[in-house]
């Protein structure tokens, strides 16, 4: 999408004698099925997704990725970085064999110095680990498990392709308690067209009574090209936004009341700094692997998902380069941001994009942004920062991300 837009800014000129904090996001774009609802690997053809270990291809992209770390790792800590915060996703990062696990983190330490990360996330879903592997990845310096369950309903999981069931669930998070991880997080799922609120209700309990540390309650993202969204539009179901909303709301009211404080549309509990650092912008990021993004040095860069034989051939070369300050990566970072409750400090904006808040704001597409939003009354503005009302920020990120999502394609 961005690759014949050229850089036009570069705001920091780092020296090799900063030290800057650095948040490293890894990508591994397998897993042993494509679910229904998934929109992160949307682009990833099916028979790519699907490779095994010992897949030639698969191999190929392991060996890319290490490239990658290796190289840019060693460049990246020249110039000062040092990672503190690291995450793991997909795909399905514990689909990994442990040959795979082992070649990547060795790289990684080859490349960057890891001695002050905080938070190493590895993400996965409950049918790919076990204690043994679990056991593994904390061995190997692990200390958080986030756990893609979706739903404590048997039914539910079935009408979303997954492959485990609600036990499979408890006992994945029963068993990176006891391999010794520090935090789990558990991701459920809202807010589908025939989803009663006695299921939001029992999945919220079911998930409380695993006592995670964290949790992500990702509302239903009706994105085109998912097997639900087709079967939505071929039936014409109603995806109603404001039973969407409902749904999400009740959630968070039951999460809130069992203890779990909302830090972000979405977020609660112990906040994630691979979150916080991402969507506030308080770190650079630097993503490795096909479908990874990069924010540092004033650009925002990557590689296009789902093209694997283009990462393999050279994955030190980015498919796109572009500005932070273009209009359409500014606008996305800002309505990111604005998902975290607190929203962006100004500092860490300028800090980032390279020029101050004020100026940005000042954007037409930002202005239009923040003119829609003004009639909701859901935005605090001050010098210090930008941020929504919690109490009105689900409404803004929830309802109208996929109201646009489904009017768009009503129109084509
Ligand atoms: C990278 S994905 C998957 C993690 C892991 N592979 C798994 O299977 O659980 C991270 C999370 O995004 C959420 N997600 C994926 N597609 C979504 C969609 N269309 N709408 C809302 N949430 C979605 C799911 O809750 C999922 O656990
Ligand atoms: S939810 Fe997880 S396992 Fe399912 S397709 Fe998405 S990334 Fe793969």
């Amino acid at each position: 999408m961005f690759a014949s837009q050229q850089v036009q800014h570069r705001p920091q000129v780092r020296t090799s004698v900063d030290v800057s904090s650095l948040s490293l996001y890894v990508h591994f774009p397998f897993c042993r099925q494509k679910c229904h609802f998934c929109d992160w690997v949307q682009r990833v053809p099916k028979q790519d997704l699907l490779r095994e270990a010992g897949d030639s291809k698969r191999r190929s992209y392991v060996d890319a990725l290490s490239h990658e770390l290796r190289e840019r790792g060693m460049r990246l800590t020249a110039e000062g970085y040092r990672p503190t915060v690291i995450y793991w996703g997909g795909g399905t990062s514990t689909s990994m064999s442990g040959d795979e696990v082992a070649a990547i983190v060795e790289t990684m330490r080859d490349g960057f110095d890891l001695s002050e990360v905080r938070e190493w996330t590895i993400e996965g879903s409950p049918d790919t680990v076990s204690p043994e592997s679990l056991a593994h990845y904390r061995a190997l310096g692990f200390n958080r498990f986030s756990v893609g369950v979706q739903s404590f309903q048997d039914g539910r999981l079935r009408k979303l392709g997954r492959r485990h069931n609600s036990d499979q669930g408890r006992d994945a998070i029963r068993a990176a308690r006891a391999a010794g991880f520090e935090t789990v997080s558990l991701d459920i799922m809202c807010g589908f067209a025939d989803e009663t609120p006695e299921e939001t209700d029992a999945n919220v309990a079911a998930a409380v009574d695993l006592h995670p540390e964290h949790l992500s309650v990702y509302t239903f993202r009706p994105t085109e090209g998912t097997v639900i969204r087709r079967s939505i539009d071929h039936h014409q179901v109603k995806l109603e936004v404001a039973r969407q909303l409902a749904s999400y709301q009740r959630a968070s009211k039951a999460l809130v009341r069992a203890g779990y404080a909302e830090y972000g549309v979405g977020y609660f509990g112990q906040p994630a700094e691979n979150v916080t650092a991402m969507f506030q912008l308080r770190s650079d990021v630097a993503g490795f692997g096909s479908g990874a993004v990069s924010i540092m040095d004033g650009t925002y860069l990557g590689h296009t998902s789902g093209l694997l034989d283009r990462y393999i051939d050279d994955p030190l070369h980015h498919d796109f380069e572009q500005s932070l300050m273009a209009p359409g990566v500014a606008l996305s970072l800002l309505r990111s941001g604005l998902s975290i409750h607190g929203g962006i400090a100004a500092d860490d904006w300028e800090r980032r994009i390279g020029e101050s808040l004020a100026e940005s704001l000042r954007r037409p597409e930002i202005a239009r942004l923040l003119a829609m939003l003004d009639v909701t009354g859901a935005v605090e503005l001050s010098e210090e920062r930008i941020a929504l009302r919690p109490e009105k920020a689900a409404l803004v990120i929830i309802g109208l991300m996929n109201q646009a999502m489904l009017a768009s394609s009503a129109t084509q």
